[in-house]
């Protein structure tokens, strides 16, 4: 008995990992090339669920099989905090840590492997210190260090500063490791407007999209196949048109088709029509639970005012339309719009044209819209 193969939960690797070869590509020249190669920083940026931690996942699988020591952090608060103690050796014949509470600033426990710093100022300092002497050890063994952050948005200023200002170091003494930055597309815009980070203006940019309908059928087929189900043509080409390349729903799709066909028919192992169907419609359900609601509940009421005025068209919205719609002046709608295309919720269709980017967000508005339109109303 097969489980199913898909995988529709953040974070989980995907049966086949699909349309990121280039981004892939870059990563292990990056890796091969040595210290200075361009892709040894990268940031990867994409909407919810585009595949980015997967993608952190497969690069850290990359890394390990050259055997370098891979460390991975969410950006949370803290971040170079953290990242400092997991760059501490063990300490020798101990299996405890000391931390000396009398330490003075900048002053090192070195034998116990242990450091402590007091300030964000003398963050960068230590930091540099421990990454140096650990990449140094890795070095010796002919390896490197891959430092991979994740929600790379939610970073804060001072831990940004500490690891630019570490990963420049680094960058003087010719150290072997690379660094990846993974978050949503605000990331960039935030960061990149800082001065002390202007480093990360030089960080190899990925954009995340969504993959190409045939790669998804090819996967489709391959993984239906190798779980023991078949899928003929039709269901299988009604999967595909629901995913709209969308990775998330490609997981989700795949995952309740297979799972509704297991249910309904567990004697016969072939997806039918009716399988299709159901499964698609579970997926949609899903997708609006975990996608579309979020998303739209971290938007302002303003923005999701916007978004409602662009669902009441069945494709491309004039912008000037869209202002109209909203009742205000096209340079007041101009701002919610650039607001919306930054975070990759909408995007340009052609000149003076906007269209969603989140598959399915246009059905989820029209359904939702008497909810949304109450809350805009109260909060404005
Ligand atoms: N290249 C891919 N091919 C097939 N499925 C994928 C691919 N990338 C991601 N997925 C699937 O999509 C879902 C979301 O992936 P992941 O959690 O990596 O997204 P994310 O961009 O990190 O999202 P978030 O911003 O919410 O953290 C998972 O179910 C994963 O298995
Ligand atoms: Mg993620």
């Amino acid at each position: 008995m097969h489980y199913n193969p898909f995988k529709p939960s953040a974070g989980h690797t995907p049966p086949l990992l699909i349309g990121r070869d280039h981004d892939i590509e870059d990563f292990i020249e990056g890796l091969d090339n040595g210290p200075g190669s361009p892709t040894r920083l990268m940031r990867v940026t994409g909407a919810r669920g585009i595949g980015k931690t997967v993608l952190l996942s497969e690069f850290a699988r990359i890394a390990r099989e050259r055997k370098w020591e891979v460390i991975r952090e969410n950006a949370s608060k803290g971040l170079a905090a953290r990242l400092l103690s997991r760059l501490q050796p063990a300490p020798r014949g101990r299996h405890e840590f000391t931390v000396k509470p009398t330490l003075q600033v900048g002053e090192t426990a070195g034998s116990l492997g242990v450091y402590h710093y007091q300030s964000a100022e003398q963050m960068p300092l230590t930091l540099s210190e421990a990454m140096d002497r650990r990449i140094h050890e890795l070095e010796k063994k002919g390896a490197g260090l891959l430092i991979a952050i994740d929600e790379a948005q939610a970073a804060e200023r001072d831990d940004m500063i500490a690891i630019s200002t570490a990963a420049q170091d680094m960058n003087i003494n010719n150290r072997d490791y690379a660094l990846v930055f993974a978050g949503l597309p605000s990331m960039s815009s935030k960061w990149l407007n800082e001065d002390a980070t202007t480093f990360m203006r030089r960080a190899d940019p990925h954009m995340l999209q969504d993959i190409p309908l045939d790669e998804v059928k090819r996967a489709f087929e391959d993984t239906f196949r190798e779980s023991g189900m078949a899928i003929s043509d039709t269901p299988l080409h009604m999967a595909v048109e629901a995913t709209y390349g969308y990775p998330f729903m490609i997981q989700l799709v795949g995952y309740h088709i297979w799972s509704s066909a297991r249910r309904n028919h567990p004697d016969t192992p072939t997806i039918s029509v009716e399988d299709a169907k159901l499964g698609i419609g579970k997926a949609l359900t899903r997708l609006g639970d975990t996608v579309h609601g979020p998303e739209l509940d971290s938007l302002s009421p303003v923005d999701r005012t916007y978004l409602l005025a662009m669902a009441q068209d069945d494709g491309p919205s004039s912008t000037s339309m869209v202002a109209e719609r909203m009742g205000k002046e096209k340079n007041y709608a101009g701002q919610y719009r650039a607001r919306l295309l930054d975070a990759q919720v909408i995007e340009p269709k052609g000149y003076g044209l906007v269209d969603f980017a989140i598959p399915y967000l246009r059905e989820y508005l029209r359904e939702h819209a008497a909810y949304y339109r109450m809350n805009a109303e109260s909060t404005d």
